[in-house]
């Protein structure tokens, strides 16, 4: 969907922020009449000819006659265009953006099918409170009402036609409301069926907090258990995770628990656990894990202990791995799932087990192990090539020598035996991926980005510690991965660190084969090699120190947002107070920073 910032936002944007204030936090201003004078920060000079006007909200300088307002200063400063720097400025202020919808058919579709979806939700909502039957069947699964609140679940009655007429009543389209699934054709064209009967209700809600589709459960035993609203223009399964919504909102990114049922997800966030989601009763997709790193590279999964539960966690596993994500695997005693194993032991045992997870070698080991009977001679070969093919996909050589140990101490076949059998066979698949990845950019032209002001900061950064260790080292020490701010950032800082562990220098050639082999995209690397370092060596600390802060300074501003974010979206008013003081104490950090 294209948008603009309305009028309206960017008037605000201009007329509170105070042009001064905007300027001194990068270029120090010194009052000189009626105006503010500094050093220009677009062109090197010693005496000072960059002019603030706070009367006129004007900024100018008389050596190199760049001139503006508070966003053409934002603008130049940051390398932003006009619509990212009001963002910004705005974000800084706490003025909520207001976007100008582009008016075109299908944008005004999905609206209306939001809209749609959300009188329908009330109307479960209504309907579930007023059911004492549903309300006990949520109170025997140990679900709160405010947990029902949270959720927005609902109960659609044993009727055929009680959402339909309610819908119809409230003018919206038979046609419209069937698109979306909530209505089915009866047969010979005769009028239209309520989907959803006699069912809980579980609203399928996005990251931006509308309503994109239903889950429903029956109340007993009768088939189907679940049904799903069909994909529709706004229910796109394969792109969509149930209690993404709640993740995006209260999760701190750390990690993401994946689990089988909704009933998983529920069950968990009402004991407090934020970072939980499931699919939409469909295999795990790349596009899921594709929208489940930005919150949070550590993926753990916690299926069901059950035969579907533990072909469904092989098949997840290869889905991350094929996303760079190498997930940790949760285990639950046999037929078991998270719902029940929080019921039965409770939440600070559940924790536990995150502990106990296994990397994804370990519990491909652990699942063949019950497969194959190790006393028995044919088994015991049977598992160990099996565990051979595992073994010859790893990368490093240290790993594969840890795994070739256990599984001779397990098997008692030797070490060479085992060692024979991974290099007997050619790894076939990997060396199709790899000439596919090495040939991308001959396939496609590429282009490098300028980046804006902190990416360039970092790039910088990880170029300089690609040229020395003793400035990784310095980096390291002050930095974590997840302290850049994107995810190729990340994973080439975390390639140079763990290149570090066995080199004392890199190559710049070997290691763009590497960052190329992990899947780190040609424009990233592209503008990586193209990063020039102008320093005067005798100045470099500062520059480091200076490069650090910038990246710093950039994390704190994203976590100031995401708190304005949240002071927006919650009503409880100790919350918020909470927030507020949250929000000054990270005001503090970035000015001391910046002093700094
Ligand atoms: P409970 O049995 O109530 O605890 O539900 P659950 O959420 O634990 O579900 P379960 O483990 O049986 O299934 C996991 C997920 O698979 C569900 O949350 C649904 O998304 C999906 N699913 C299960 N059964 C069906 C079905 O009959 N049809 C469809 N479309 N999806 C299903
Ligand atoms: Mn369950």
């Amino acid at each position: 969907m294209v948008s603009f910032i309305n009028d309206a936002t960017i008037d605000r944007v201009k007329d509170d922020g105070n042009i001064v204030d905007i300027i001194s936090s990068y270029v120090q201003l010194n009052k000189s009449g009626a105006n503010y004078v500094g050093l220009c920060p677009f062109h090197n000079e010693k005496t000072p000819s960059f002019t603030v006007s706070q009367s006129k909200q004007f900024f100018h300088c008389f050596g190199c006659g760049e001139s503006g307002d508070s966003i053409a200063f934002i603008m130049k400063i940051e390398n932003l265009d006009f619509i990212d720097a009001t963002k910004l400025l705005a974000d800084r202020l706490a003025i909520p953006i207001e976007e100008k919808k582009v008016d075109n058919q299908r944008t005004r579709e999905r609206e209306r099918a939001y809209e749609i979806n959300k009188t329908a939700a009330r109307f479960f909502y209504k309907n579930l409170i007023n059911n004492p039957q549903a309300l006990k069947y949520l109170e025997k699964r140990q679900i709160d009402p405010r947990t029902i609140r949270r959720f927005g679940l609902g109960f659609a009655p044993d009727t055929w036609d009680s959402l339909y007429n309610y819908l119809v009543d409230k003018k919206y389209k038979s046609e419209e409301i069937e698109k979306i699934g909530l209505i089915g054709k009866k047969s010979g064209n005769n009028g239209y069926y309520d989907r959803f009967r006699n069912r809980i209700i579980f609203p399928i809600i996005n990251t931006r907090g509308n309503i994109i589709g239903f889950g429903g459960r029956i109340l007993d035993d009768s088939m189907p258990k679940y049904l799903n609203s069909k994909e529709s223009i706004v229910f796109h399964k394969r792109n969509n995770l149930f209690g993404l919504n709640l993740v995006h909102k209260h999760s701190n990114r750390e990690k993401i628990l994946l689990v089988e049922g909704y009933m998983d997800v529920i069950a968990l966030f009402a004991k407090g656990m934020n970072f939980t989601v499931a699919s939409l009763g469909t295999a795990l997709t790349n596009e899921q894990v594709k929208l489940l790193r930005r919150y949070g590279n550590n993926i753990y999964i916690c299926y069901d202990s059950d035969q579907a539960g533990s072909n469904a966690t092989l098949k997840a596993i290869d889905i991350l791995l094929e996303e760079d994500i190498d997930p940790k695997i949760i285990l639950l005693p046999e037929g078991m799932d998270p719902d029940d194993y929080i019921k039965k032991y409770g939440m600070l045992e559940f924790e536990k087990l995150f502990v106990k997870s296994l990397n994804h070698i370990d519990y491909k080991i652990f699942i063949n192990k019950k497969k194959y009977d190790l006393s028995n001679t044919e088994d015991n070969i049977q598992f160990t090539i099996k565990i051979a093919d595992i073994i010859r996909k790893l990368k490093s050589p240290v790993e594969q020598d840890v795994y070739i140990n256990k599984i001779s101490q397990d098997t008692g076949i030797s070490k060479e035996a085992i060692e024979k059998e991974i290099k007997s066979k050619v790894e076939k698949k990997s060396n199709k991926k790899r000439n596919l990845k090495y040939n991308q950019p001959t396939i496609k032209p590429v282009t490098s980005e300028i980046p804006s002001g902190y990416l360039k900061a970092e790039l910088e950064l990880i170029k300089l510690a690609i040229e020395d260790k003793d400035f990784f080292e310095t980096i390291n020490d002050r930095l974590g991965k997840e302290d850049f701010s994107s995810n190729g950032n990340q994973e080439l800082f975390q390639i140079i660190s763990s290149e570090y562990e066995f080199n004392s220098k890199l190559d710049m050639d070997k290691l763009v084969n590497k960052f190329i082999d992990s899947g780190i995209e040609q424009n990233l690397i592209n503008t990586l090699t193209e990063t020039k370092l102008d320093y005067n060596p005798t100045q470099i600390d500062k520059i480091l120190v200076d490069l650090m802060s910038t990246v710093v300074i950039n994390k704190l501003e994203k976590q100031r947002r995401e708190i304005i974010k949240n002071i927006e979206n919650i009503d409880k008013q100790s919350e918020t107070k909470e927030l507020r003081l949250k929000l000054i104490n990270l005001n503090n950090e970035l000015k001391s920073i910046r002093q700094e």
